[in-house]
């Protein structure tokens, strides 16, 4: 049954679902090891990277629901639930416990360079399919691309 139609045709549709869904699943992983590692973290650069990760937080829930809408506005139903997540997320996070500083800043920024290299592909496979959901899909990589940015400029020189 159909409950909300699809303005795309198959097989667009389900190359833009899997690519909206894989998105919020990253996105949604993202927020939440973010504030696993702004609570847990340790060391002398606490409070700059304390705040930074909040900044990633908000990013990622913000685009999370973005994403997800648009998927249900193209009539494919998204699917935030916690099992999801736990099952599908596999972005490199941060460990259990306490995480020192500098631990925190190379996680996050490949955790980050995973998301995006995730993203560029989803974003070529949008381009016939639906360009106004690869047209999102670049605004979501340009934001973690400067989040990023910030964690790689924490982490100079990187040797110390
Ligand atoms: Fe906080």
């Amino acid at each position: 049954m159909t409950v909300v139609k699809s303005t795309l045709p198959e097989p667009a549709r389900q190359v833009v679902g899997d690519a909206l869904q894989s998105t919020l699943v990253d996105l949604l992983g993202l927020s939440l090891i973010g504030k696993q590692a702004h609570w847990n973290l340790v060391g002398p650069r606490f409070r700059s990277i304390h705040l930074q990760l909040d900044e990633v937080v908000s990013a990622a829930r913000e685009f999370s629901d973005t994403v997800a809408e648009r998927a249900a506005a193209l009539g494919l139903p998204p699917d935030g639930r916690p099992e999801t997540i736990a099952s599908a997320f596999t972005l490199p996070a941060p460990k259990d416990g306490w995480v020192r500083d500098t631990e925190v800043v190379e996680v996050m920024v490949e955790s980050l360079e995973t998301a995006i290299g995730r993203l560029r592909e989803r974003i070529e496979a949008t381009d016939k399919a639906d360009p106004v959901t690869q047209d999102l899909l670049i605004s979501v990589t340009a934001e973690l691309e400067k989040q990023r940015w910030m964690f790689d400029a924490e982490n100079w020189p990187k040797d110390r």
